[in-house]
């Protein structure tokens, strides 16, 4: 801390500033109608953040920082303008690793130099408060460096989304985290670490690398949003840690709150999938339910099928319809098309509600996005507990895309890798019509789902836009 009381009062405010905008952004991110004002106050906090650090402190050469920054804004944009929305979370996963690996980096240069970032006292040895900062800062960042490198290569499919089951794991994983608590005790309380024993502060790094690695690897598929918001928390803790070393308040600020609300976003994750937030922590949580796909899509069960006209006529006579929207949509882009089968359906005097599980897609808030950006009215849409009670009286369950969230395995089979989690009850509803490409294709959980099979499911087998799109001209004449 004792770098941080000493920065002028013009920088403090400005830090301040930053920090209140930060709070502001997070505040308009809560809302999909504020989402995009939400942001312009965090790019706003950002550039007063960067400006202020950069104006203050000792600049050994503005054009390499000028360089680093264009290098990585021009990467920065044109990933943002490339990436497809269904990609976001492997996208977000590997700047997770990026703020880890910076919080690595800096730490083991602090540790290196400690001179050059004034954290040693006045017999030369880093101050004892640096010491636990650097320890946990380096720490944190390896777990959540290793640990988003694997989420990356789960969730781009590199890896096998399966859970990756070592024997003995919580007894490995405790050990390693009980060894890498010892150690950063250790270097505390030694007079003289970086004189006499470097391999402490080293293996603090190499241990944490592998638990990041060990608590990631027996993460199923389906839970993948959890562990994204977790790194995402742990990010926020490690450039929190480092803006202690660095004496920067702005860093401690920003780490804190992406921290915190990483860890409220987890918590929120975590009620929402039915995990426990301890389990989540100690990682192969919902993986010992067998491998993901276990009993697999059956293809040869009877079924019924349903072309466009057979799903415009039955959703025209319907008083209400529910559209529970999921991946599948995304893939397809359909939301533009279905706001106008929704607004085709209202002009016939059917209620049309939308109903969003908190897992839809594959990211938080995915579906929402998208039915914003198609201008669905926000009234409209419907978190799962609010919404959930309501298919017993609906006529027609639209389910477009979505599979896993509509899978009463959830609630029957406790083999099912998705065991616990909430679904929504579109088998409630009087019909259910299912939008999908094919009776092969599973959700992301590689399961099979028994509404397929139902007497009164009607699978509709297209791509979900043009479906929606055949639908739309069907309702329109
Ligand atoms: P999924 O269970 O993944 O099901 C997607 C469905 O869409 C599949 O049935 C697929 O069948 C169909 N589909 C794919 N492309 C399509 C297209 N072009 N047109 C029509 N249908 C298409 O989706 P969900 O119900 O939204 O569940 C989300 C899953 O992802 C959950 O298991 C969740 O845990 C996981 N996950 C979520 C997140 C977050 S935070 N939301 C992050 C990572 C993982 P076909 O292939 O036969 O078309």
């Amino acid at each position: 801390m004792h770098e941080v009381a000493a920065v002028p009062p013009f920088v403090a405010l400005a830090y301040l500033i930053a920090g209140v905008l930060f709070i502001l952004a997070l505040r308009g991110l809560s809302s999909p109608a504020s989402s995009r004002t939400g942001n312009r106050f965090g790019m706003a906090g950002m550039a007063i953040a960067v400006g202020t650090t950069l104006y203050t402190h000792e600049i050994a050469n503005l054009p390499e920082i000028i360089g680093a920054i264009a290098i990585g804004g021009v990467i920065g944009f044109v990933t943002a303008r490339k990436i497809a929305m269904t990609d976001m979370p492997q996208l977000v996963a590997a700047f997770h690793s990026l703020v880890g690996l910076a919080a690595v980096l800096v730490g083991a240069a602090a540790y290196l130099t400690p001179e050059a970032f004034g954290i040693v006292d006045a017999t030369g040895q880093i101050h004892n408060a640096s010491r636990i900062e650097l320890g946990l800062g380096v720490a944190i960042g390896a777990i959540t460096f290793s640990g988003s490198v694997i989420a990356f290569l789960k969730l781009n499919g590199n890896m096998s989304g399966k859970p990756i089951l070592l024997p003995g794991r919580h007894v490995i994983n405790l050990g390693t985290l009980v060894a890498i608590l010892g150690l950063i005790a250790w270097f505390y309380a030694m007079a003289a670490p970086t004189i006499d024993a470097p391999w402490l502060f080293w293996t603090v790094i190499a241990l944490s690398f592998a638990i990041g690695f060990l608590l990631i690897i027996p993460i199923g598929g389906a839970d993948m949003p959890v562990v994204v918001s977790m790194l995402n928390s742990y990010s926020g803790w490690a450039a929190a840690a480092m803006g202690f070393t660095l004496g920067n308040s702005a860093m401690i600020i920003t780490g804190a709150l992406v921290g915190s609300s990483g860890a409220i976003l987890s918590y929120i994750m975590c009620k929402a999938m039915n995990r426990g937030f301890i389990s989540v922590i100690a990682g192969g949580f919902g993986a010992d339910a067998g491998p993901a796909g276990a009993g697999g899509p059956v293809i040869d069960r009877a079924y019924k099928r349903g072309s466009a006209e057979d799903a415009a006529f039955l959703m025209k006579q319907a008083d209400s319809v529910i559209i529970v929207p999921g991946y599948g949509m995304a893939v397809s882009q359909a939301q533009h098309a279905l706001r106008e089968m929704g607004d085709l359906l209202k002009k016939e005097g059917v209620k049309v509600k939308y109903a969003i599980h908190p897992v839809a897609g594959r990211m938080p808030g995915h579906m929402n996005v998208l039915l914003a950006e198609a201008n669905v009215p926000y009234d409209e849409v419907f978190e799962l507990e609010d919404i959930n009670g309501e298919f017993g009286q609906a006529d027609v369950a639209f389910v477009i895309g979505a599979n896993d969230v509509t899978n009463p395995a959830a609630k029957t089979d406790k083999s099912s890798p998705i065991y616990g989690m909430p679904i929504l009850d579109v088998a409630n509803a009087k019909s259910v019509l299912f939008v999908k490409r094919s009776m092969g294709g599973a959700g992301y959980a590689g399961v099979d789902n028994e509404v397929f099979y139902m007497d009164n499911t009607m699978m509709l087998l297209a791509d979900a836009k043009k479906m929606v799109e055949e639908i739309v001209k069907g309702l329109a004449h």
